[in-house]
Parts: C-alpha cells; sequence; structure tokens
C-alpha cells in the first residue's frame, strides 16, 4: 500500500513540469523548520500578523461579540488563536479543523488547560474538501480564522471554492482571513531567500522526507532551492532544481531528472486588499474591516458571512 506522499511524488515525478503539494513539507522536521522560518529577521508575515492580531484583538472580539465560537482551518500556532480566545468575551467553543488527530489533540489539550469553561471541540478533516461541521451551540456568531496567509497556496480557483464553502459553514458569522500582500519583490525575495538558508533546508527537507519515509535515494547536495516572485502571477515559486541529469528510485520505480529540471514544490499567492475582498465578495462574503501593519506588509481581512 502505498501512501499519499508516496502516489502524490510519484504522480508528480511523472509529469512535466514536475510538481508536488506543499502541504508534504510539515513532517515533523519540516514544521520544525518552519517555526524557525517564522522567527528569521526576512520573514516578515508571521511578525506582521502577531502584531495585527494583538493590536486589533479588542475590535475584532467586539465584532465577533459574547458566546462566539471559533472555527479555525488548520490548527495551526496557538499564539494566535490564544491572543483571540483572550480577547473575546465569553467565547463558547473553539473547533480546530486539522488531517492530523495527533496535532489537534496537542492543541486541545493546550487550550483546555489554559481556558477554564472553554469546550474545545477538535474536527479530523481535511478543511481544503467540502467538510460538515457540528451543529453550532448557543446563541454567539461562528467565526472563521484562517491565518498565516495559507490561503496562499491555493490556486485563485481552489481560494474561491474554498471561500464559497466557508462562507456556507459561518453563515450569519464571519471569517477572519490573513493574507501577504503585494509588495516590493526585493522584500519577497528576501523572505524566501534568507541568509541563513532555513528556507532551503525547508525545501530541500521534502527530498529528506521522501528518503525517510518512501526510501527513496534523493542525494540532496545533487539539487538547489530556488525561489523567486512571478510578477505576473503575483506569488512566490518554490522549486528544487536539479543540480545534474540523475536518477532517483523509490516504490519500486525510477525517475530521471534533466540537468536544471525543476521540481515546483509551493506556489505562494501575493494579494491586493482590493483583489482579496473582490474575491471574498464573488464567494459570497461582505466585506468589512481590514487591517495591515504599519509597513502594509500584511492583511487581516473580517470578511461577513450573510
Ligand atoms: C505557510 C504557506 C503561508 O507561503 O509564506 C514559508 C510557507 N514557504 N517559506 C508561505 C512558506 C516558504 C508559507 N505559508
Amino acid at each position: 500500500m502505498l501512501s499519499e506522499f508516496a502516489r502524490d511524488l510519484i504522480a508528480g515525478l511523472a509529469t512535466r513540469p514536475h510538481s508536488i503539494s506543499p502541504k508534504y513539507f510539515y513532517d515533523i522536521e519540516g514544521s520544525r523548520l518552519f517555526d524557525r522560518i517564522c522567527e528569521l529577521p526576512e520573514y516578515y508575515p508571521t511578525r506582521s500578523e502577531l502584531q495585527i492580531l494583538q493590536d486589533r484583538a479588542g475590535e475584532i472580539a467586539a465584532l465577533a461579540g459574547r458566546g462566539a465560537e471559533i472555527v479555525e482551518f488548520g490548527a495551526g500556532s496557538l499564539r494566535k488563536v490564544r491572543l483571540l480566545l483572550q480577547a473575546f468575551k465569553a467565547p463558547a467553543r473553539y473547533l480546530p479543523i486539522d488531517i492530523s488527530g495527533e496535532h489537534l489533540r496537542d492543541a486541545a489539550g493546550i487550550l483546555r488547560g489554559e481556558f477554564a469553561g472553554l469546550d474545545v471541540q477538535p474536527v479530523v478533516a481535511d478543511y481544503t474538501q467540502a467538510l460538515q461541521l457540528p451543529p453550532a451551540r448557543g446563541t454567539g456568531q461562528r467565526i472563521g480564522f484562517f491565518p498565516g496567509s495559507t490561503i496562499g497556496n491555493f490556486t485563485p480557483e481552489e481560494a474561491l471554492v474554498f471561500l464559497q464553502r466557508a462562507a456556507e459553514m459561518l453563515r450569519g458569522g464571519a471569517l477572519l482571513l490573513g493574507a501577504d500582500l503585494v509588495k516590493d519583490p526585493q522584500v519577497l525575495h528576501a523572505a524566501y531567500n534568507d541568509a541563513q538558508g532555513v528556507t532551503a533546508a525547508f525545501n530541500l527537507n521534502l527530498l529528506a522526507r521522501a528518503n525517510r519515509e518512501l526510501g527513496a535515494n534523493f542525494v540532496l547536495p545533487q539539487f538547489a532551492h530556488y525561489a523567486c516572485y512571478n510578477a505576473p502571477r503575483q506569488r512566490i515559486e518554490m522549486h528544487l532544481l536539479s543540480r545534474v541529469r540523475q536518477e532517483v528510485a523509490f516504490a519500486g520505480q525510477r525517475f530521471s531528472l534533466d540537468e536544471g529540471e525543476s521540481l515546483q514544490t509551493e506556489n505562494s499567492y501575493k494579494f491586493t486588499i482590493e483583489g482579496l475582498r473582490a474575491l471574498a465578495r464573488r464567494a459570497g462574503f461582505r466585506p468589512g474591516p481590514v487591517w495591515t501593519d504599519p509597513a502594509r506588509l500584511f492583511s487581516v481581512h473580517w470578511l461577513h458571512a450573510p
């Protein structure tokens, strides 16, 4: 039985141009590297978003009202949702949605300990697919939370579908959405090509993970991290470039890579405030307040779900 990772990597290497979903970055080592990325001086998104959430927590809490429940898409950084739970008036329930049951249990345990009386109800599911939430409890609003500009990993079509489903799920409530902004390409470039090489290690870890989990024989020094801003498409692209013509084998199959050939590992779309609001409107939301950091690097949107 092949894992989903094995099947997707086989499919990605069997077609050209080669690509694989960025969701496979996040094994234990990849999650550790991502946490280090978030601390890098060049990687502004995490810092900027935390700053916005901290500065605006009171305003956000007032919009959410008393007894709201928070539905988080991905059991992400506890730091972010903690800021909301601390500011909200008597939050009734926290529903993190994640495919990793283990990750969810850990997050749930920690928050139950910190917020006495908070009902934490993890939902093991893939939030990129249609899913059924447990029925609303109480009279508070249901507030979705999708921070980190993870929405930037979707294609524009996928982002629209995701937002349409979210609007339906959150009817009568709202979505609090973090979105990275279009900006000077040099700033973007630096954020994905940090001086310490942590982003390079994060990218290459995908191959190391394939060696560990799938018994693949990728020779890591024979691949180069490459990240660039594709301005017409408003996205950072991450690639692993084959430095030489080479073959790799796993799961009983062999794949060839030419010198200079790429395996694309991620798209990270950047947004304008108006572009994001237009997308949200098309998905059925009524855009409300938008907040940015003083340098206008990152945005947080309040989107009403009528
Ligand atoms: C978690 C998808 C928002 O695109 O900035 C960081 C992942 N990739 N450095 C991003 C990432 C390279 C990150 N997201």
